[in-house]
């Protein structure tokens, strides 16, 4: 029969998500550890959390920290998610990288979406930019010159993002007919993307409280739905990474509601469209 969380098991686990994920789980919600990992006490064979605690610190199974680390996390994604990133990328962003890659003042765009979950928000990033050459019959400018790096902590959600394959709910989530049809292709109960918009994005483990130096720098940055689970002293270090990581007039989406002081030391808002953006501050 599984325990319930005492105060000490919760502190516990308080700092330990906090150490490896930086994920700030406020002392009235202790709930959410309790729920959350509720599930990975019952299969660990433990009897409380704190027995599970001893095993996670242990290193006896490897797998475990992942588990937890699974557990925590808020995997929560759709296609085109508020869908104003990809109406400023069409309207605004996409025409400029055009016309300089065209006068050979830019070879490439480095986008990262930093915290991809199972892909939605990168993938759909890579429709957009096909589908803009496409519809513009634009053959001079090639989508590989746009280079889409997706990064996330959870091993598990980048093992599905890489997969390509989704069921009918997470396609009908945000999804247009028109893109269904267009770019996957149906296997009995699954939606298959298709290899080009699926070999347009690098999928790679990585922890946002890691050093950025090594990833280079990037054109456009997309952080959305995460920098809400960290504590403040974790965001204003993320704030002063992005601006370090991201081109002189390089741009970043957050979630469309959110607003993080954080970054207005180095980033400009913008609005447009009913949609926001940063434009980095220089
Ligand atoms: C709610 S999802 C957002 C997905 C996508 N950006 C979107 O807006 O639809 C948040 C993601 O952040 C990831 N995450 C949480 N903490 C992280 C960390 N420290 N480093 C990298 N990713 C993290 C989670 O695993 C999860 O997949």
């Amino acid at each position: 029969m599984a325990s319930s969380l005492s105060e000490i098991e919760f502190r516990l686990f308080k700092t330990y998500i906090k150490d490896k994920c930086g994920i700030d789980i406020q002392d009235d919600k202790a709930y959410l550890i309790e729920t959350r990992l509720s599930k990975l006490l019952v299969d660990s064979g433990m009897e409380s959390f704190e027995a599970l605690y001893n095993l996670i610190m242990s290193n006896r199974d490897p797998y475990i920290a992942e588990k937890v680390i699974d557990a925590i996390t808020t995997n929560e994604t759709l296609w085109f998610r508020d869908q104003t990133p990809w109406k400023i990328l069409e309207d605004v962003i996409l025409p400029r990288y055009i016309e300089e890659l065209r006068s050979g003042q830019r070879r490439k765009v480095r986008i990262w979406s930093a915290a991809s979950s199972t892909g939605q928000e990168a993938y759909s990033t890579a429709i957009c930019i096909r589908n803009y050459l496409e519809e513009r019959s634009i053959t001079d400018i090639r989508p590989e010159q746009f280079e889409i790096l997706a990064t996330d902590i959870s091993k598990t959600v980048l093992e599905i993002a890489r997969r390509g394959r989704y069921d009918a709910i997470s396609i009908a989530r945000g999804l247009d007919s028109k893109y269904k049809e267009r770019y996957f292709r149906k296997e009995g109960m699954v939606w298959v993307l298709e290899d080009a918009i699926k070999n347009a994005v690098r999928f790679e483990h990585f922890n946002l409280q890691n050093s950025f130096v090594f990833l280079g720098k990037f054109d456009i940055i997309f952080c959305r739905y995460v920098l809400i689970y960290f504590a403040d002293t974790l965001k204003q270090e993320l704030g002063k990474k992005f601006y370090d990581s991201i081109e002189s007039d390089g741009i970043m989406f957050l979630g469309a509601s959110e607003l993080h002081h954080c970054l207005e030391p180095y980033f400009e808002r913008v609005h447009y469209a009913n949609g926001t953006y940063y434009v980095r501050r220089r």
